[in-house]
Order: structure tokens, then C-alpha cells, then sequence
């Protein structure tokens, strides 16, 4: 436990909290043709829970994207490493990532998909460190707001390790300053 200050969030409040938010947009996505678009690579737990728990028929891709700059700050310059191949023309696109931090990431990636011509872009994210923001960027889903804490475990990494925890974690700040 000496790697963390303390368990955030465990894995059944994840559960409740991932149902839901699939509650609602199987409410909201009746009769409409989606694809869920997964943000690799930490929304990948979160987003096999979540599409678990939709009863409207969805299609799921996947898209890697990574920003330059600092190593824990997003810097806004956003490359697309991996695109979905699925057409999201006419069709209503469902951005799933892990945690939105500044904003940057899901504003660059959204206004992406706005240029393919889809019935409609929403955001759906497990966690949002709202005080963090820096740009403008609606989040119609969200799991819960949380601190500015760096948190690993269901998909959140730290230098690619604690993915695979099943409850969020605070990583205790030694860890990563040891680093440098
Ligand atoms: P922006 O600033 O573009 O960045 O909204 C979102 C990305 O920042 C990373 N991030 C974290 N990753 N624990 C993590 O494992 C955190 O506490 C954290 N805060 C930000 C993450 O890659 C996210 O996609
Ligand atoms: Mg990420």
C-alpha cells in the first residue's frame, strides 16, 4: 500500500456509478444508430464495463491519441496514433475516456469527429477533475468529479503500470517525483 495515499474510489462504486451512466444513454440513444467510441488506452476497462451494461445496440471502435509536452499535463497538441475505422457519418458518435483533465484531449478529439459529418458528438467520461480545466468542453456523461489527485487502477495508468487494479487509487506523489 506504500505506492498509494489512499483508495478513491472501489470497484463497486464503479459499478454503481457505470450503471448509471449506461441507464442514461440507453435512455437517450433510443432508436438512434451509435458507435461508441473507446479512447485507448486507459478507458479500455471502463469502457468494457460500460458497453456491458447498454441494452441499445451500439457498434464500438477504438482510437489511440497521445499529446506532446510535459509528461502529467496535456500540452493541447493532440496526434491521432490509432483512428476509428468505422464511417460516423449521420450516425451519433459516443467519445468514452478515462478523465478529463484540462480538456484538451477531448476538445481536440471531438472537434475531430465534428468534421465527419455525425448526427451528433457527446462525451463520456469515468472521471472529471473539473478544477483542472483549462478549455471549454461539454461532458454530457461523467462518472464522478474528483480531485486533483494523480489516481491509477481501472484502466489509469502511471508509466504504464496499476492498470490492472480494480479499485482508483491515489498514487502517493513519491512515486512519481522519485522519478523525477
Ligand atoms: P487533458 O488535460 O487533455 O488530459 O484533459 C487528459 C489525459 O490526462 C491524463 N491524466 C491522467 N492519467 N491519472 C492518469 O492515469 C490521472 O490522475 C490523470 N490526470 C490526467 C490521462 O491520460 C487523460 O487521458
Ligand atoms: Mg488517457
Amino acid at each position: 500500500m506504500a505506492e498509494f495515499t489512499d483508495v478513491l474510489l472501489t470497484h463497486d462504486e464503479i459499478k454503481n456509478a457505470v450503471d448509471g451512466v449506461a441507464y442514461r444513454i440507453n435512455q437517450d440513444y433510443v432508436g438512434k444508430d451509435v458507435v461508441v467510441v473507446c479512447i485507448l488506452k486507459g478507458a479500455f476497462i471502463f469502457c468494457a464495463d460500460l458497453v456491458r451494461s447498454l441494452t441499445i445496440p451500439v457498434t464500438i471502435d477504438f482510437i489511440a491519441a497521445s499529446s506532446y509536452g510535459a509528461e502529467s499535463t496535456s500540452s493541447g497538441n493532440v496526434k491521432i496514433l490509432k483512428d476509428v475505422e468505422t464511417d460516423v457519418a449521420h450516425k451519433h458518435v459516443i467519445l468514452v475516456e478515462d478523465i478529463v483533465d484540462t480538456g484538451l484531449t477531448l476538445k481536440t478529439l471531438k472537434d475531430f469527429f465534428m468534421q465527419r459529418n455525425p448526427e451528433s458528438v457527446s462525451i463520456c467520461c469515468l472521471l472529471d477533475k473539473r478544477e483542472r480545466r483549462t478549455v471549454d468542453v461539454d461532458v454530457e456523461y461523467c462518472c464522478f468529479p474528483i480531485p486533483d489527485d494523480f489516481v491509477v487502477g481501472y484502466g489509469l495508468d502511471y508509466d504504464n503500470r496499476y492498470r490492472n487494479l480494480k479499485d482508483i487509487m491515489i498514487l502517493d506523489p513519491s512515486v512519481y517525483e522519485k522519478k523525477g
